[in-house]
């Protein structure tokens, strides 16, 4: 299990509480980008079969997540509405190295690791705020989803990088993610 070295401020329970319509259409869209960018790690690693088939599983999961945070933003009256900047996102793939550097897929599988146990923690989050109820529940079920895909990306790094490597790289990103998960101001989304 990834330890993130930043733990979101508990009020950021109200400011999700406080727009839970602006919540659901960014965290629809994020269950979009994750299953795209899945799909994109396999088509840029074709040769290892083994990660390209979990990754053929995680996006499809990701997609069943978009679907049905979709269903519920048209039950609630809403609609998907456009993607917003996503600065989280940006200053954590600032510190991918270049994709000529032959250690580009151990950030891009640590990064992805990252955010996803980012989206873990966010999640629960969400569902302890919310009252009992279905809205809850899925919550509490995408956070167990997330716990999963976490580990699933740090696992493909230790089977294709020494630990070594691995671990120092893993040290590196966790508290560059940290800096960045601190500096940016709570909002209604899931970064
Ligand atoms: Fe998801
Ligand atoms: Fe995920």
């Amino acid at each position: 299990m990834l330890r993130l070295r930043h733990d979101t401020a508990p009020a950021w329970k109200a400011v999700l509480l406080g727009n839970l319509d602006a919540f659901l259409c960014d965290h629809a869209h994020n269950e979009r980008k994750v299953a795209a960018a899945a799909l994109q790690l396999a088509a840029h690693q074709p040769r290892h079969n083994g990660l390209v088939r979990d990754l053929i599983a995680m996006a499809q999961e990701e997609v069943g997540h978009f679907g049905r945070i979709h269903a519920l933003i048209v039950e609630r009256g809403g609609q998907l509405g456009h993607d917003q900047p996503d600065p989280y996102m940006t200053a954590v793939h600032r510190q991918l190295r270049r994709p000529d550097n032959a250690a580009y897929l151990l950030d891009r599988l640590l990064t992805f690791g990252i955010v996803e146990a980012r989206g873990c923690e966010r999640f629960r989050m969400a569902a302890e705020a919310l009252s009992p109820g279905p809205l809850g529940e899925l919550y509490w079920e995408l956070t167990a989803s997330e716990a999963r895909h976490h580990q699933c990306y740090v696992s493909w790094a230790r089977e294709l990088y020494p630990e070594v490597e691995v671990t120092s790289r893993l040290d590196e990103l966790l508290a560059a993610e940290a800096v960045i998960a601190k500096s940016l101001p709570l909002r209604p989304a899931l970064h």
